[in-house]
């Protein structure tokens, strides 16, 4: 949502700040744009559509300049026309900002500013930033002092880059609730909204934080907090391959993430069973305190928010704790009864949800221990929750998660297995044993392989598949969990309605959707459940629905179901984590069918950054 890229060297910079949007590229946008010092003004070229729109703009010749800041916009405040792409530039055309987040007060700035004289030619929250830094640049005198007392101003989330011809040789940088990192190569800076874009060019890089305004030049990263303080933050060196955070051969970054998925939930699991016992390092919770819980909350969105489907389910009947898993869009706004005997259990991808960051401070501000299972390393939930376990699953870029939700599900399984022990539970999980259900998750990966293999038959379904209009997922127990992801997933990346229903309120109104061409998918992988799915599938045979039925190897099917899925079998809640694989590779091959984007389905953002 949104990405932010500069160059500060000493040639080149146009090539490579554009280079390194393309990476930012999967975060989805809909406007382009790029500033550069040149010839004591700043240039400001800007396009509507993709990148290559930009390079048209720009045309064959482009000038060699040391230093540029370039922008995809996701639009939020006004359309996206080339006149609200960014960056956007003061009165004088001295001064260029590049800005992800939102302003929220730009309102009453910008009619402030009006009043001062300001001539405003977009309809965007952040054209009151260069016009607030031109007015303090003349009270201030100093670039850096007008940008820290501009953002002082500022209510709201922002990642900034400013280029102004007072410093030409460096880009200024801050961050509040948004993400931007700096790259830090030899004789070069970048800068950038997420790893992957700065990878090509250095490992090593400085993840901002909240409040820090820099100064970036070839040479130097001068920190400093946003009243001047300066400040000092050891470099990350990133453990990722640029082929990791590329598509190594897939046509679609979908495409490959799945086929990573053994590795991913591989990698979720290293080093953290040890015989029968799973082992959480780095977690400072105390048996003590694991037994304060009385309460658990699942605070997440999207994709993580299923897996906090799974995970409610798991929790309760291993550690017979009550557990609700809420989405954190209504979670903030709920009055939250949590309080010191509540976990709140925040689960993301990015680490950067907008909505997942404001419950997770609205969860800590009651008194909440608040514990995040997070991807992305130095991200601002793993940063601000009081304990994290990271998913290690490497760089998700297709903006459907994958295997993401694969990592987070074997990561709930290791944290809730962790808890049983610290507190002794009683383990009742469905006559699945404690040692029983490490052994099985040790084995995921190798299931998840299986699965994978029957990539061909699934592909052959879809192609039968592609030109249909409806489709409902169908499941009881943990299979509705995994039916709402899996509907989840055709709908974003097809545009084909899809809709999840635990399969016994369909005779509460959903049967009457069926008809001749809906296609119904039953997942059929819980042996005490199984049995009341069939019923319900076979009400939707004869009405003349499209049944395809999810089962677990060697069980038999209903009577008439059109098509078949067999995946392998597994202690129950690990099923969905299993059932994903065909249902993940079914969305992409029908979306492929019908010709979508995959990796940047319309309107959607990989990392949603505003409310
Ligand atoms: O980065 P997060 O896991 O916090 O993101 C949450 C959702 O935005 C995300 O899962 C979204 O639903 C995906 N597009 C689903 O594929």
């Amino acid at each position: 949502m949104c990405g932010i890229t500069g160059f500060i060297g000493s040639d080149g910079a146009i090539q490579i700040a554009l280079e390194s949007l393309k990476r930012l590229e999967y975060r989805g946008y809909d406007s382009v744009g790029i500033a550069y010092p040149q010839n004591n003004h700043i240039a400001v070229v800007r396009a509507t559509g993709n990148i290559s729109r930009l390079h048209d703009r720009l045309g064959g010749d482009v000038p060699d300049v040391a230093v540029a800041i370039a922008h995809t916009r996701w639009a939020t405040h006004g359309q996206p026309t080339e006149a609200n792409a960014h960056p956007h530039q003061d009165c004088s055309g001295q001064i260029a900002v590049a800005h992800n987040g939102i302003i929220e007060n730009y309102g009453p700035l910008r009619d402030e500013l009006q009043r001062m004289g300001h001539r405003f030619s977009s309809e965007t929250d952040t054209e009151v930033l260069p016009h607030l830094i031109e007015h303090y640049l003349h009270e201030a005198g100093d670039l850096v002092e007008a940008v820290r007392l501009s953002l002082r101003r500022v209510e709201g989330s922002y990642a900034v880059a400013v280029i102004s011809t007072r410093y030409p040789g460096g880009v200024i940088v801050a961050r509040k609730d948004s993400p931007l990192v700096i790259g830090l190569a030899e004789g070069s800076k970048l800068i950038a909204s997420d790893i992957p874009a700065v990878l090509p060019y250095t490992k090593d890089v400085l993840i901002l934080e909240d409040g820090d305004v820099v100064v970036v030049t070839p040479g130097a990263v001068i920190l400093t907090d946003i009243s001047g303080k300066t400040a000092h933050r050891s470099p990350t060196r990133v453990g990722w391959s640029i082929e990791e955070a590329e598509k190594g051969g897939y046509s679609h970054y979908m495409l490959k993430e799945i086929h990573e998925e053994p590795v991913a939930v591989r990698n979720a699991l290293r080093g953290r069973i040890d015989n029968d016992r799973a082992i959480l390092e780095g977690l400072t919770i105390s048996p003590a305190d694991w037994r304060r819980f009385q309460r658990v909350e699942i605070v997440a969105c999207g994709t993580a928010y299923h897996a906090g489907l799974v995970g409610k389910r798991l929790m309760e009947q291993i550690l017979r704790i009550p557990t609700e898993a809420v989405i954190a869009s209504e979670f903030r706004y709920s009055d939250p009864l949590v309080d010191e005997k509540t976990l709140v259990l925040l689960i993301s991808q990015s680490g950067e949800t907008a909505d997942t960051l404001a419950a997770m401070r609205e969860a800590k501000q009651r008194g909440a221990y608040t514990l995040a299972i997070v991807n992305v390393m130095g991200s601002t939930l793993a940063r601000e929750a009081d304990g994290v376990i990271y998913t290690q699953a490497g760089p998700e870029i297709g903006v459907a998660s994958t295997k993401a939700y694969l990592a987070q599900l074997a990561v709930i399984h290791l944290l809730a297995i962790h808890w049983a022990q610290q507190i002794d539970a009683p383990f009742l999980n469905d006559g699945v044993s404690r040692p029983l259900l490490v052994n099985e998750l040790e084995r995921l990966p190798d299931l998840i392989a299986s699965a994978l293999q029957g990539e061909p038959h699934i592909k052959s379904l879809a192609d039968r598949l592609a030109d249909r209009s409806c489709f409902i997922y169908l499941g009881r127990g943990y299979d509705f969990a995994a039916a709402m992801e899996a509907a989840l997933k055709l709908k974003e990346i097809s545009y084909i309605h899809a809709e999840a229903y635990a399969a016994g309120e369909m005779k509460h109104g959903p049967l009457a959707l069926i008809e001749p061409g809906v296609v119904v998918i039953g997942l059929a992988t819980q042996p005490t459940t199984n049995l009341k799915l069939w019923s319900n599938l076979k009400e939707v045979k004869a009405r003349n629905g499209t049944v395809v039925v999810v089962h677990t190897e060697g069980e038999s099917v209903p009577d008439g179901s059109d098509y078949q899925i067999s995946i392998p079998p597994a202690p129950p809640s690990l099923m969905p984590a299993i059932a994903l694989v065909p249902l993940q590779l079914l969305a992409y091959h029908i979306a492929n069918a019908r010709g979508c984007p995959i990796d940047q389905p319309r309107n959607l953002a990989k990392s949603v950054t505003v409310e």
